[in-house]
């Protein structure tokens, strides 16, 4: 057991991000409401997410980490996660097929509700309200009222998740994911496109070695990884009454769990070591994440990797780098170096949109070359270092948005307009998902190739 810890051990530290509640009263009969629930994911189910991302922390599998940026309560309907999820296993099935190796699978999704902000309030039209902060807290209306935190929003994000939950796994276990549907994954959209094409061309050769292997009789029916996958839940954990109110001792081990999802991560504006989001993830065995922007240098990463990893276990600790694509070349090297000269054991992932981002016709936006380009240089500097490019950690949707521009049906600054429905940060679309899956899954392959020793296991 961690020492000197409690699940509201983080209420004595200082904290960033926090919405003030006008009620105290209120947010505190939530608290003990949410503390009467059931948990969402259970300890076994993290403890296996640990051991499969220990295997990537090892070089011998791949992460694939994404979703919304903010999931909201207004689209919270079943074609919209169905969307998601086939455009995700699209994505896993050509990363597994580049790497030739198992793609572990977890989903910004089923609580990443609530939003750190760079500023704690929104002008419009010489009008001041306080920051919309992720449904989970306030309203994103801009209007006095829907910005007021309220409390019982909190109940509404549980709800909301577990119903996600639930259709997540039936899709992953009951029938949906099976590799038989290999081609019905295709979205209508995607189906007319380039990527369109190459999955295709994909999906008949996965066909043909299926029918092959029907053939001398291994069948979807008699095997359950051809029919069922692991997905996992994450989030960040921003919202820490929520996230304590959900912590849970695990009776098998007697470890604290938070059971709001399966994987959660320290945000880039809230990983101060001696901060609140630190001292309560510390805490918890959940596998956790922590995203690495330009202004975490090697000492602070190597304090940091000390406090919330310090047994060293592989998959405990998935770092994050957010760099921008002009900056992980500059930053990224020394982190890497600190690392492995203190022999810490880490996932390596990329998210290569919060250090893109950019306003364009009064949108934000980011320019999918330059996300392009942070995970050929995140893949370039592992290369260089001799480190293993772990994962990726994408905003994706698999509606057919236009909220990131370029790609290749080449979104314009002008095209921003028509289909702009993000809550927060701009996500990449089912096309442009798909199509940077193409380009990791050949760097991966590249990797490989590079590597011939390395024995792939099945995790
Ligand atoms: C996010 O992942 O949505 C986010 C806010 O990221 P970061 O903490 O890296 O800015
Ligand atoms: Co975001």
């Amino acid at each position: 057991m961690t020492k000197n810890w409690t699940p509201q051990s983080w209420r004595g530290k200082p904290i960033k991000q926090v919405p003030f509640y006008p009620d105290a009263q209120a947010l505190a009969d939530v608290e003990s409401r949410l503390r009467s629930y059931p948990p969402l994911v259970f300890a076994g189910e993290a403890r296996k997410l640990t051991r499969q991302l220990g295997e990537v922390a090892d070089g011998r599998a791949f992460l694939l980490q994404g979703g919304d940026c903010a999931e909201s309560f207004a689209e919270h309907g079943a074609d919209n996660i169905r969307d998601f999820f086939r455009v995700f296993l699209q994505m896993a099935v050509v990363l597994t097929f580049g790497a030739s190796q198992p793609v572990v699978k977890v989903g910004r999704i089923a609580g990443q509700f609530a939003k750190p902000r760079s500023s704690d309030v929104e002008i419009k039209d010489g009008v001041e309200l306080p920051a919309y902060r992720g449904d989970i807290i306030n309203g994103i209306d801009f209007e006095a009222a829907s910005r007021i935190p309220d409390p019982n929003r909190q109940d509404m994000a549980y709800r909301q998740s577990a119903a996600t939950l639930n259709l997540l796994r039936a899709f992953a276990q009951g029938g949906y994911a099976n590799l038989e549907n290999v081609h019905q994954w295709m979205l209508g959209f995607v189906g007319n496109s380039p990527q369109g094409e190459r999955y295709e061309a994909l999906a008949k050769r996965i066909s043909e070695t299926m029918d092959f292997m029907r053939s001398i009789g291994i069948t979807s029916e008699s095997n359950a990884r051809l029919r069922e996958t692991d997905f996992y839940t994450s989030h960040e954990a921003l919202l820490l009454g929520y996230e304590e109110a959900l912590t849970r001792v695990d009776s098998t081990s007697g470890d604290w769990y938070g059971t709001s999802g399966h994987m959660i991560w320290i945000g880039d504006r809230t990983r101060q070591p001696d901060h609140a989001h630190v001292e309560y993830c510390r805490g918890i065995k959940n596998p956790l994440g922590l995203k690495c922007g330009p202004s975490l240098d090697p000492d602070g990463l190597l304090k940091l990797i000390d406090l919330l990893n310090p047994e060293n276990e592989p998959g405990r600790l998935t770092l994050i780098a957010r760099f921008g694509y002009d900056k992980v070349s500059d930053h990224l090297p020394k982190l890497i170096r600190a690392v492995q000269k203190e022999g810490r054991k880490v996932v390596w992932s990329c998210d290569p949109m919060h250090g893109n981002t950019i306003t364009a016709n009064g949108y934000k936006t980011r320019p999918f070359d330059r996300i392009l380009k942070e995970v050929e240089t995140f893949f370039a500097v592992h290369r260089g270092e001799g480190s293993y490019p772990g994962g990726i950690h994408i905003e994706m949707t698999g509606k057919n948005v236009t909220e990131c521009t370029g790609g290749a049906r080449a979104i314009s600054a002008e095209d921003l307009s028509d289909r702009y429905h993000t809550h927060c940060d701009p996500r990449l679309n089912a096309d442009q998902a798909l199509e940077l899956a193409f380009l990791v899954a050949e760097l991966l392959k590249k990797e490989r190739d590079a590597q011939p020793q390395k024995k792939v296991v099945n995790g």
